[in-house]
């Protein structure tokens, strides 16, 4: 499908976002959209995620975070505090190891400078990846993080080998070819 057509799709379907798209695809591919009743979203805002999660499946509750403020969602409960400072959140914290679901879709203010943004897309990457295996239940949880295609995306790959049996690669079909973004998919808690 030619890339406008994902955004015209979703703006039929009532979605926030063409990028609903790709989560769809993967939790599709992974046998994830049911039974999923806690869901983490880190880097939310604007909420397009969310706001598809809690259509999909309304029963579930959904935490989501971003630095960002973000417009209320019915069924979505927002907290604007840095994924640094998840912990200090008793709403969210007293839920740890009970998501059946976390994803992130966080991403830096790019500052332009190549290996500047590398090192801060890792940086951010790993603090979210270790606070979602915290929350993550480990008997059904499964991660899902947006990263970008770049010379420390192995390293991120082999971090989430240690703590995830089952890791998986994805670029869904709705992503830009030409945009560096990919997805990685951990599931089987360490
Ligand atoms: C691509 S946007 C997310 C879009 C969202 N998934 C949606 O569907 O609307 C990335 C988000 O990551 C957030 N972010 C960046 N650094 C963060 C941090 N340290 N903690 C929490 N969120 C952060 C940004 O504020 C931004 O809103």
């Amino acid at each position: 499908m030619h890339a406008d057509k994902w955004a015209i799709k979703a703006k039929q379907a009532g979605y926030k976002t063409r990028a609903v798209y790709k989560l769809e695809e993967i939790l599709l591919k992974t046998n994830t959209l049911h039974n999923t009743d806690k869901i983490l979203d880190i880097g939310s805002a604007p909420g397009g995620w969310s706001h598809f999660l809690k259509l999909k499946m309304p029963k579930s509750e959904i935490f989501a975070i971003d630095i960002l403020d973000m417009e209320d969602i019915s069924g979505v409960n927002f907290f604007q505090k840095s994924i640094e400072s998840i912990d200090e959140i008793p709403e969210i914290k007293c839920l740890k190891g009970k998501f059946n679901l976390v994803i992130s879709d966080i991403a830096p203010n790019i500052t332009g400078i190549n290996t500047v943004d590398i090192e801060n897309i890792y940086e951010l990457n790993i603090l979210t990846l270790k606070a979602a295996h915290t929350y993550i239940d480990k008997n059904n949880g499964k991660f899902i993080i947006k990263t970008f295609q770049n010379s420390m995306f192995k390293r991120l790959r082999k971090e989430m080998d240690t703590l995830f049996k089952t890791v998986q690669t994805f670029k869904p079909a709705a992503s830009k070819k030409q945009s560096a973004e990919i997805y990685l998919y951990g599931a089987q808690k360490r």
